[in-house]
């Protein structure tokens, strides 16, 4: 490991406490000057790092920068983040991710990126992805379980996502089937699971599962049609979260659910927040659209809807939107 990295992982280790720069030289093993010029090289890449007479060096908790490294040392997994790529930019990560070779991309592996030029959102949208405002991150994993659990692997990092957003910042954060996240009536999180199928074995080869998280405040970046029905967790709560940080908790959460996805443990959290359930809903399943009222989640994450003759249907993948709020 090169200084500039050995420094970012000392920083990411201190966490909010100052380090002296002759104890950062000593654990380092290199000169005072050297350490001061590696301190210089982050800061030219855009890290904040504050430096205290009599007390040293810590990185700012203001810092906006992705970082492997400061990821990596708040990741308490087994499997998910065992491998972190941080990327600059990409066209989409969930891309990046699928020509990754087998030797390249272990079970677990995590790429985030600072901004995309193509993000992917669902059913051929684009994500507007700009750079320091979100956090774009694509999770390879070689499912051992089998294929009929393979659809619960969004509504399981729905929840997953839910729950490290709050466990960062007071929000109440609510899923709309099937795997939006809002806040206060409006969209800030997306997921794009897309899967390759082992036709031979009908097994799930490789998933990859795409979240992308409005972070920062939005500003002008979003246009006014997608600013009316988007926002970001700054313009919800207030609270500017540390990318670094929310990508490793989206992970360590991830990481807790799917090691035990078959025991569907996950789906009592995802009821709790699930948005249409008891009102009036217009579903879009391919080119049939169909008006009832979403009476629950079943246990293989499809919504129930009941018609207007009393059928329940359940709906397993499409769009779902409320017409009109029952409760
Ligand atoms: C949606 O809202 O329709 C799904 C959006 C998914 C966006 C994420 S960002 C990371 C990953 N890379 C992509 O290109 N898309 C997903």
């Amino acid at each position: 490991m090169n200084v500039r990295d050995s420094l970012l992982k000392a920083f990411a280790e201190a966490g909010s406490s100052y380090i002296s720069g002759s104890a950062l030289a000593e654990q380092l093993g290199v000169s005072r000057n050297a350490v001061w010029k590696a301190v210089k090289a982050l800061e030219s890449e855009g890290y904040i790092i504050d430096s205290v007479t009599a007390k040293g060096y810590r990185l700012s908790g203001q810092s906006n920068h992705l970082s492997a490294h400061l990821i990596s040392a708040k990741v308490n997994a087994s499997v998910i983040g065992s491998n972190i790529i941080v990327l600059d930019e990409t066209d989409s990560t969930n891309n990046y991710a699928k020509k990754l070779t087998a030797s390249e991309a272990p079970n677990g592996t995590v790429i985030a990126a600072d901004r995309q030029t193509a993000g992917k959102g669902r059913m051929g949208r684009s994500f507007v992805s700009p750079s320091g405002k979100g956090l774009y991150m694509s999770v390879i994993v070689h499912p051992e379980f089998s294929i009929q659990t393979a659809p619960l692997i969004t509504s399981a990092a729905a929840v997953a996502t839910a729950e490290a957003i709050e466990s960062l910042c007071k929000a109440d954060v609510r899923i709309k089937w099937v795997n939006d996240l809002y806040i206060n009536g409006k969209k800030i999180v997306g997921i794009l699971t897309e899967a390759s199928v082992d036709m031979e074995m009908r097994a799930l080869d490789i998933a990859v599962i795409g979240i992308g998280i409005n972070v920062r405040s939005i500003g002008d970046s979003f246009d006014a049609e997608l600013s009316a029905r988007a926002t970001s967790i700054q313009d919800e709560t207030g609270v500017a979260l540390d990318r670094n940080e929310l990508c490793a908790a989206v992970i360590n959460r991830l990481d807790a659910h799917l090691a035990k996805i078959e025991s569907r443990e996950f789906l009592r959290e995802y009821r709790r927040r699930e948005l249409l359930t008891g009102n009036m809903i217009t579903a879009q399943i391919g080119s049939e659209t169909l008006t009832g009222k979403a009476v629950g989640i079943d246990r293989n994450a499809n919504l129930m809807v009941e018609t207007e003759n009393g059928i329940v249907r359940s709906l397993s993948s499409g769009e779902a939107n409320l017409c009109r709020v029952l409760k």
